[in-house]
């Protein structure tokens, strides 16, 4: 028996209170009012970018400013220095959603007082490879924690008055040749597993704009995509489509598959080639006033058609946008193995070492996520350690002239490494070691000194292997920002304890992933059709919905570190448990007690799972996680609440989220692969 839940899904989304920007009755007739003044002409100026090609086309007559967008994610760029904040990857990985919050918010600070009305983030492509150039400008493996995050985030943004875009619809995972591969994937790993993100972001968030990606999905170009961009509008989407930076290939694909504004400019929706089609009956002028609505809908909604784009109240160099960055910077950070050396507590004995190719700089990743910060505004994470005070000795050594005496004598040497705007970026897939020399840099100071600290700057997993055995601790520090030196030095010294969690299964070897086999498995298909993009090439999604973690039992592999892994400087214990049924759902409460003598956070994760499913299914999925901070023996009761949805699987039969009834179990744990407590319910 299988019950829909179209209508419990209606009745969540009444439930949502938060302060959303929605399309009026009002504003939609003003735009229809607007779009009745317009020539053909006029409106195919507006389906397009215009100038620089991150602005909208302004028409005095009417009272239609010109909009000014900017990426994305890490802050605003584009003609502007700003703000550089944690990346994405380190945003998902704080499983905090106060932080996307903040994040958000800041961003939407800093885009106001520059006159930005249109953010081109975030980004949510789901993490299936380590490869993928770009998987630090997004939210990991899981659908759940992106969306989470990411709905955070936007409303962040929004609440500002600035419009969101979520990016990039669909399916967008690998960089590799990314205009042409197709991804081929099945109906319900799409839905499980690659709408999540912007399902919820239209549905939770009311996200002002959605931008298609690259690809072709299935076959077809996503920004000409009538199936793909069908499900935005069926979701209640009422706000912008717009196209990624030369995605669209065809006029009459573009003008009836759904896009609403073509950019950076009008390579196929121009005017010649549109008003052809018009003219000679092909395609109706009122779809051309269907995509001018969207867009003058969205902008009546937020007020761009009446407000000011800038806000002159809020300086361009905030000082409450750097700590929404800096509390950020101290949550992303993942401790993956510490025997014993971290927290460097404060000691006139210490002599501490820091050295590596991004031990004094600030990384970032790179491409249309790369930031450009305000000078004098960033630390680095040599910056950050000196900075702590006489009781932490820190010298920066030459990684390229090692000093092999005064190594010897450190009490402790950091080790920073990772890739940066060359080497991990967009337009290209990256490689799963680190870049070059570095491995040979950390089993070298390794030989020399055993008290290493290796400090990484990625969007995803390397390769450990070579030195994981010989190093003490290893700290994921992802690219965070222009804090992300002094957040650092604080994790370091035991200011704070670090409190981020993977937000991917970081597997130890690159075939262990249940995705890398397909992954790039149409390389040599490119190759040979390089000359001739007809057919396309096809990367098969063969993995799935048994993607990352929910891979682990189906296919039998142990990963080195499991998703929502990440240690703590404090120690917690999880009791009780019970789950009371609710009108709408069931809610799971369960206490945490910090049982170490420091205050630390634990990230309680809550995973379902059903017992003896007929379909096959993921052993667990996760459906909530609460962080709590803790003082020494402090305790907490949690609560997170489930709602059928978080029970169901996806039907390609019936083309709907159906929940199967029978026993399943509720898993808590401070990971994918700890069981804490384990609830069984019967629904
Ligand atoms: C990227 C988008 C970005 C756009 C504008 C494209 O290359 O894929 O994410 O928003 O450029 O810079």
């Amino acid at each position: 028996m299988k019950r829909s839940l179209s209508v419990v899904v209606l009745l969540l989304a009444a439930l949502v209170s938060q302060a959303q920007i929605l399309v009026t009755r009002e504003d939609r007739e003003r735009a229809e009012a607007l779009v009745s003044q317009m020539s053909l002409q006029e409106k195919c100026a507006l389906i397009t970018g215009q100038d620089d090609g991150f602005h909208t086309a302004a028409f005095e007559r009417l009272g239609i400013p010109s909009v000014r967008m900017a990426d994305g994610p890490q802050g605003v760029r584009n003609k502007t220095n700003s703000t550089y904040y944690p990346c994405g990857i380190s945003l998902a990985a704080s499983f905090n959603r106060e932080i996307a919050h903040g994040v958000g918010t800041g961003i939407g600070w800093d885009a106001s007082a520059r006159g930005v009305r249109i953010m081109l983030c975030p980004g949510v492509n789901i993490y299936r490879s380590p490869l993928c150039g770009r998987n630090f400008e997004y939210y990991g493996e899981d659908p759940y924690l992106s969306s989470e995050t990411a709905v955070q985030y936007i409303r962040g943004i929004q609440e500002q008055r600035v419009i969101a875009t979520i990016k990039h619809f669909a399916l967008n995972n690998q960089e590799y040749d990314r205009h042409w591969t197709s991804s081929i994937a099945d109906e319900r790993t799409i839905n499980e597993i690659y709408f999540p993100s912007f399902r919820k972001a239209v549905e939770e968030a009311r996200v002002g704009a959605v931008m298609t990606s690259y690809n072709p999905v299935n076959g077809s170009h996503a920004a000409e995509n009538g199936w793909l961009i069908g499900h935005l509008r069926r979701w209640g989407h009422e706000g912008i489509v717009m196209s990624d930076w030369t995605s669209t290939y065809t006029t009459l694909g573009c003008l009836l598959g759904g896009l609403d504004l073509e950019m950076p400019k009008g390579y196929v929706m121009n005017y010649e080639a549109v008003s052809e089609l018009v003219k000679n009956g092909t395609v109706s002028e009122s779809v051309i006033d269907e995509k001018c609505c969207h867009i003058l809908q969205t902008f009546a909604a937020y007020g761009l058609l009446d407000k000011p784009m800038k806000d002159e109240s809020i300086p361009e160099n905030n000082p409450a946008s750097r700590e929404k960055a800096y509390a950020a910077a101290l949550e992303g950070p993942v401790l993956l193995k510490n025997e014993g050396i971290l927290p460097i507590k404060a000691s006139k004995k210490n002599n501490i070492i820091v050295l590596g190719p991004n031990a004094d700089c600030i990384p970032y990743g790179g491409g249309s996520g790369r930031m450009d910060p305000i000078e004098g505004t960033t630390t680095t994470l040599y910056q950050g350690l000196a900075a702590l005070g006489k009781k932490y000795s820190t010298t920066l050594m030459d990684w390229r002239e090692i000093d092999e005496a005064a190594l010897k004598k450190a009490t402790a040497v950091i080790v920073a490494v990772g890739f940066n705007h060359d080497t991990e970026k967009e337009g290209a897939d990256r490689s799963y070691s680190l870049p070059k020399g570095q491995n040979k840099l950390i089993s070298r100071v390794a030989s020399i000194n055993p008290n290493v600290i290796v400090v990484a700057n990625s969007g995803g997993e390397f390769d450990v292997n070579p030195w994981i055995g010989s190093v003490k601790a290893l700290i994921m520090a992802w690219y965070g920002g222009q804090e992300g030196g002094r957040a650092l030095a604080a994790i370091i010294s035991g200011a704070v304890s670090p409190s981020g969690r993977l937000p991917f299964t970081f597997w130890g070897s690159e075939a262990k992933n249940p995705a890398a086999r397909y992954y790039h498995a149409a390389l040599p298909e490119v190759n040979k059709v390089k000359k001739n993009r007809d057919p396309f090439p096809n990367t098969q999604y063969s993995e799935g919905i048994f993607l990352g973690y929910r891979g682990v039992e189906r296919f039998g592999v142990k990963p080195m570190f499991p998703f929502g892994y990440g240690l703590t400087y404090g120690s917690f214990e999880y009791s009780g448990g019970s789950v009371e049924q609710l009108p709408y759902g069931l809610k799971v409460s369960f206490t945490v007690k910090n049982t170490s003598k420091v205050t630390a956070s634990e990230v309680a994760q809550v995973y379902v799972s059903k017992v003896d499913s007929k379909i096959p299914r993921p052993a667990r999925e996760l459906k909530g996680y609460e962080k709590v901070t803790l003082g020494k023996g402090e305790s907490k009761t949690v609560s997170v609440t489930l709602t059928p949805n978080d029970f169901s699987s996806y039907s390609a039969s019936s083309h709907d989220w159906v929940v199967t009834p029978g026993e399943y179990r509720i898993i808590v744990g401070d990971s994918s692969a700890s069981v804490k407590i384990d609830l069984p319910v019967k629904l």
